[in-house]
């Protein structure tokens, strides 16, 4: 694949020399468009060694191959690292002047960028504007890293590493084997509320189900992602023209919110932590230790939304061909075991897959990374995956593209 490196005027540039190794490495052609500030930091005979291509940061250079529009043209990816508040503000305005510029215009690849600067500038709400807006035209912002920056000042706005970039990187230059499905996502946990400041609730932080959300649609599928409380910073990621996102808090809106979106749905992912109970009334005012209210809470058992579902399904209330998949975490130490109740469970549920995750200390809730098995037709285990939460949402979208009819 082509890839395009543009490189602005930071510190951080010397590390764009590893990373353009990296996208050499996994077998890509790389040409480096720094710009006239970058060239300070990190000189043209590094880059045109680095990636044996030529080097130019001007429009007026090789203009009769219009190199100015070409380049982006060509690429099947951007990526601007490292990129400065400047940079940053010039892609959301679609400023042209120099090459990087054009050449951004010009394409309709897929664009990652790796922020760096000094914490202030990062902080700035200009900054973060301009941040989002590229966010929501699909750009895919790497980092920044929390640590020390230029200077001796530490904080937010310090590159990420190159093997990250990379793979945030190679990661966008996936292939749209899921364009032209529709996919109906959930995430996070449910809360369910005891009076106006408690509620029953679980660990789940909502990353494995936006990671999922996220791979769909970076594979080319419509996601409607039913968000149940999920943190800013996570939901962050959901960021993606082809995303909706629909806020959900109790099992009741999770139910609803997914029961309108399964009717249009190819594929249905269950992966929000649903509370299987619910405290029977919500008070309407604060709860007091005060005549002892808060002893004892009776609860009522709350639809179980995924059998719901397939029941749909079943009664020919959904899109032909619909794949339901569910999710389950166990606390069982024995995988053997953890594999009889997750067959026993996508029987009870009427799914199509079901994927258990071990939830323990080092894999699950509130983790990075998460381990999985996906049990299918016949309780076979069709797919494990181990990893970073999109690794795992990578081999789930593998396993549901071969379970579909
Ligand atoms: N789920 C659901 N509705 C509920 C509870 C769970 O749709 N009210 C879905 C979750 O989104 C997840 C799967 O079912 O996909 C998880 O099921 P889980 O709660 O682990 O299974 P249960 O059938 O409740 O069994 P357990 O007794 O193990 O809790």
């Amino acid at each position: 694949m082509d890839i395009v490196v543009g490189v602005s005027g930071g510190i951080a540039a010397y590390k764009s020399v590893a990373l353009v190794r990296l996208l050499i490495k996994a077998g890509h052609e790389v040409t480096v468009v720094p710009t006239e500030d970058a060239l300070r930091f990190v000189g043209a005979p590094t880059w045109e060694a680095i990636s044996r291509n030529p080097v130019t940061t001007s429009v007026h250079d090789d203009v009769a191959r219009v190199r100015h529009v070409a380049l982006g043209q060509g690429a099947d990816l951007v990526v601007v690292a490292p990129a400065t508040a400047n940079t940053i503000a010039r892609m959301a305005a679609g400023i042209a002047d120099n090459l990087l510029g054009t050449t951004l215009l010009a394409t309709t690849a897929p664009v990652v960028v790796a922020p760096a600067m000094h914490a202030e500038m990062w902080q700035h709400p200009a900054t973060q504007a301009n941040i989002r807006t590229l966010r929501e035209r699909g750009v895919r912002i790497v980092g920044p890293a929390d640590g020390e920056l230029a200077g001796g000042d530490s904080g937010p706005g310090r590159m990420s590493e190159p093997e990250e970039i990379a793979e945030a990187a190679l990661a966008a230059l996936a292939p749209q084997d899921l364009a032209g499905l529709t996919a109906a996502v959930s995430a996070g946990g449910t809360r369910e509320p005891i009076d106006p400041v408690r509620f029953l609730g679980n660990r789940s932080s909502g990353r494995q189900g936006v990671a999922i959300a996220r791979e769909a649609a970076d594979r080319g599928a419509e996601v409607t992602l039913v968000a149940a409380n999920i943190g800013a910073d996570v939901l962050a990621d959901a960021a993606h023209p082809r995303i909706r996102v629909v806020p959900a808090a109790t099992a009741a809106d999770v139910a609803e919110a997914m029961g309108t979106a399964a009717r249009t749905a190819d594929v249905i992912v269950m992966a929000a932590a649903v509370a299987d109970y619910r405290p029977a009334t919500a008070a309407a005012q604060k709860l007091t230790k005060e005549g002892g209210a808060l002893e004892r809470i009776e609860l009522v058992e709350n639809e179980d939304v995924v059998a719901g579902l397939a029941a749909v399904r079943s009664s020919g209330g959904a899109p032909a061909g619909q794949t339901i998949v569910a999710f389950a975490a166990e606390t069982l130490p024995d995988p053997a075991e953890r594999l009889a109740r997750a067959r026993r469970k996508r029987e009870r549920k009427g799914v199509d897959l079901l994927a258990v995750n071990h939830a323990d200390a080092d894999h699950g809730f509130e983790r990075a990374d998460n381990a999985v098995e996906i049990v299918g037709a016949d309780g076979a285990v069709v797919a494990s995956a181990a990893g970073s939460k999109r690794d795992v949402a990578a081999a789930l979208w593998d396993a549901i593209l071969a379970a579909r009819p």
